[in-house]
């Protein structure tokens, strides 16, 4: 069969990932875009389900339909296929789509007009799982692995008046990816976040940080920022609150200083808020909302602006029934005011990058936060593009999310199996996160060393604190060995019990010793919360979880492919009678140890 590009001459290259492999976008490409104009691309796009993966195997995109004059047969019709709005979990837009998790096809049209010389055009996906390439009127312009962090490319060289873009969004679970194929939790498939065209001028502002030095003293605010070219210019750096109004010099496209002041600092009760600015000498500005506040570990306390803290929180996935892991906004407020109402001032966002948006609203409404990147159990750890994927994935969220105060925690990991491999893996993403950003904690949810019955995983050793799962009352009967695991235990840092709880169906009743019952719940609560509440180095927690979330691993009658751990149904209807048990523990001591 003569070679025909892009028609049935594909149909025996197995290897046909390969050649899409040469392009990655990741977390050097990405670039500061809050408070951005963005034209947003949301909205309809036409759709295909591709089982097989045809769109890349025939070269779809190229929409090569006829050679020599002889109209070749194709097996696409983009603009009659059907339409789907996105952002979406594409499983519950349909329910055919539930449990789909191999590729899907998006295309839609749209026009450009250049509006000032020499402009470059980025693109912008908020998050799309697992893998996802994009082609732009008939080019291949890249791709991007991981299903939780945003990236860009810039598609100015691609550009046309009228333009077709393809996005193919491959959300196949793999042994070697981030998280592996075996995980706690729905994988959704889809484009979950916006899709937008960021336009700007030759020269920009790439990335921009701003945070208060944490010197202990409360007095200097620094500022970081980089060109999108290695070039010396002037700009202008303004707190109008502050009275700050400063030149600033890049050199070779960089900028680092700091500033004397004296803010209102920043804490869940008193989200204090600036404005800040920096404007390149008639060129690009870029501003954003920054609260200053100090976050570190001393001993075996946390202080938050100098001050012992227990931190107050509970676990959540970004899970709706409605939306899967494309939640809106009022879901997004909802769940932080159900966690304020439980009194929580701190969240544990499991077990990947939530939205950039839970942040942002964390930073206006108060709550501080722990953000996580899915190297969760089994992980290949001795695998070498696992590992850069997991590195990639703690840039792009480090990056996005520096300048918000409500981050105090980066976590490198959940529960993962001791060896000297996973020890090393994950050594190398803590001396990356502290590298990218020496303003916050580093830490990782650990499971407890059973034959210990002791807090002894040696990932603490870099960490700034330990996270610690413990199930007793649930997955281990025994209650007395709560009490002992802490008294075997002897960390030099703080402890948060990251996980633990129980599972309840809403509504379903009898004895605090029925398994499954709320009352059963609640009792573990109970009997949690007297444990730690006396432990002098437990500096926090966050029971799991706030809300029961879709779990294809959980089948039993009192689960129905939901885990439901939650102190609230997924519909967020019921309370469980556990919400109540920590919401009295959280009351009590909020009145209490805040003010030590
Ligand atoms: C583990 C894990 C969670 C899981 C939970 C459970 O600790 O970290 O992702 O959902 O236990 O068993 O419910």
């Amino acid at each position: 069969m003569a070679e025909m590009k892009g028609t049935s001459a594909d149909i025996h290259v197995e290897d046909y990932m390969a050649e899409y492999e040469s392009s990655f976008t990741d977390a050097d490409s990405m670039m500061y875009d809050r408070f951005r104009k963005k034209e947003l691309l949301n909205g309809d796009w036409h759709y295909a389900v591709d089982q097989y993966d045809t769109c890349i195997r025939q070269h779809w995109y190229r929409e090569v339909s006829e050679i020599g004059g002889f109209t070749l047969p194709v097996d696409y019709s983009f603009d009659e296929w059907p339409v789907m709005r996105l952002p979406a979990s594409w499983n519950t837009v349909e329910e055919r789509y539930l449990l789909y998790e191999q590729s899907m096809v998006f295309t839609r049209r749209f026009r450009y007009a250049e509006e000032t010389e020499g402009e470059k055009i980025f693109l912008k996906i908020g998050a799309a799982n697992y893998l996802c390439r994009v082609f732009l009127n008939r080019q291949y312009v890249g791709m991007h692995r991981g299903g939780s962090t945003p990236f860009f490319f810039d598609i100015t060289k691609y550009l046309e008046k009228e333009n077709r873009i393809i996005i193919q969004v491959d959300a196949s679970r793999r042994p070697t990816q981030v998280p592996t194929e075996n995980t706690d939790w729905f994988n959704y498939g889809g484009v979950f976040r916006d899709i937008a065209l960021i336009r700007l001028p030759g020269v920009f502002v790439k990335s921009f940080r701003v945070s208060l030095i944490p010197d202990g003293h409360f007095d200097r605010i620094s500022l970081g920022a980089e060109l999108s070219a290695e070039t010396d210019m002037t700009a202008r750096f303004m707190i109008p609150e502050l009275g700050i109004d400063e030149e600033v010099e890049f050199l070779s496209g960089r900028a680092e200083t700091f500033f004397s002041a004296s803010p209102e600092l920043w804490s869940p009760e008193n989200p204090k808020l600036y404005d800040v600015c920096l404007s390149l000498d008639g060129g690009d500005a870029v501003r954003d909302r920054v609260g200053f506040r100090e976050i570190r570990a001393e001993g075996r306390r946390i202080l938050l602006n100098g001050k012992d803290i227990f931190l107050r929180g509970i676990s959540m996935h970004e899970d709706s029934v409605e939306t899967g892991r494309a939640l809106t906004d009022s879901e997004r407020m909802e769940k932080i005011s159900i966690a304020k109402e439980l009194g929580c001032n701190f969240m544990r966002l499991a077990h990947y990058p939530h939205s950039e948006r839970m942040a942002e609203l964390a930073d206006e409404m108060g709550l501080l936060l722990w953000e996580e990147i899915p190297v969760y159990w089994a992980i290949r750890f001795t695998n070498d593009k696992t590992y850069a994927d997991a590195r990639n994935q703690l840039l792009e969220l480090i990056r996005r999310d520096y300048n918000r105060a409500s981050v105090i925690i980066w976590s490198v990991g959940n529960e993962n199996p001791d060896s000297d491999e996973r020890f090393r893996f994950m050594k190398g993403l803590a001396d990356t996160a502290r590298a990218e950003d020496g303003t916050r904690m580093v830490s990782a949810a650990c499971l407890v060393s059973e034959e210990k019955n002791a807090i002894a995983d040696r990932l603490a050793e870099v960490l700034d604190v330990i996270g610690l799962n413990e199930y007793v009352g649930w997955y281990s009967p025994d209650f007395a060995r709560l009490p002992q695991l802490f008294a075997n235990s002897s960390p030099v840092k703080p402890v948060i019990i990251t996980e633990c709880g129980a599972d309840a169906l809403a509504g379903h009743h009898g004895t605090d010793s029925d398994k499954g019952t709320e009352e059963y719940q609640a009792e573990v609560y109970r009997k949690q919360v007297e444990v730690i509440s006396g432990i002098d180095y437990v500096r926090g927690m966050t029971p799991w979880i706030l809300f029961d979330f879709r779990c294809p691993r959980r089948t039993s009658f009192l689960q129905r492919y939901y885990n439901t751990k939650g102190l609230l149904s997924a519909d967020r209807k019921h309370r469980k009678l556990a919400f109540y048990v920590l919401q009295e523990f959280y009351r009590s001591i909020a009145g209490g140890k805040e003010k030590s």
